[in-house]
């Protein structure tokens, strides 16, 4: 008699640009789904963290890739790791081809958990997790992005200009999409869901009937 086969682990992959409203919804379907989430983007945003405190320059590609083999997650508290400064920082040494190779086995170990997981990044769909039966590409535009994330930082104390975060969103773009190693994009078949005049809970709602009519097939 053959064993029965056990059922292939349900990973949800998030992808988007700075401030789509894709680290929200991530949670919101971990919650929903009873799975647990990573969010990728604190890992670029730790090796970032230590290269600072470390006082390292940060487009110094050979020290970010010692530090990411040996810095300790356990040593950064999130409220260190979402400063403005440190998302700039995140999005330079992700683009160090090292530091995305020393990223890589943490989040598929991640992801391959028994019941499945949801991750949320710039490249799970395409480079991380590949095979992942549900795959949403969540964007907005620049305008959006900026005034949440001019919200999100308010709310954290750090007072900065719109046009600043603007600014910040649209060099981040530029530099996460134009990097030779996984840059971001959404997978051939990942659905966009366009956030730009939706409520969280309208997004959500699209997203559940998104990955819902992917469980089916
Ligand atoms: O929250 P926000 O969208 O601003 O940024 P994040 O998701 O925390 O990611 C910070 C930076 O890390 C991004 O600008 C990317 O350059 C990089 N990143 C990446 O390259 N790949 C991922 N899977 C996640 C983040």
């Amino acid at each position: 008699m053959s064993a029965a086969r056990a059922p292939r682990p349900f990973v949800i992959a998030v992808d988007g640009p700075a401030a789509s409203g894709k680290g929200t919804m991530a949670r919101r379907l971990a919650a929903h789904y009873g799975l647990p989430y990573l969010d990728t983007g604190l890992l670029y945003r730790m090796v970032a963290r230590a290269m600072l405190d470390a006082g390292h320059d940060i487009r110094d590609a050979e020290a970010a890739a010692q530090i990411v083999e040996s810095f300790d997650e356990a040593a950064f508290p999130e409220e260190r790791l979402r400063g403005r400064e440190i998302g700039e920082a995140a999005s330079v040494v992700a683009a160090v081809p090292a530091v995305r190779a020393g990223l890589l086995a943490r989040q598929r170990r991640f992801a391959s958990q028994p019941g499945g997981a949801v991750l949320d990044g710039r490249d799970i769909g395409t480079v991380i997790c590949p095979d992942a039966p549900a795959k949403l590409f969540v964007t907005a535009t620049p305008e959006v992005r900026a005034a949440r994330r001019h919200k999100e930082l308010i709310g954290r104390g750090e007072a900065v200009p719109f046009d600043g975060i603007l600014a910040d969103i649209r060099r981040r773009d530029a530099r996460d999409s134009g990097r030779s190693d996984a840059p971001l994009k959404a997978a051939d078949d990942a659905v966009t869901l366009d956030t730009s005049a939706l409520t969280v809970e309208e997004a959500l709602a699209a997203a559940i009937g998104i990955i819902e009519t992917r469980r089916a097939a």
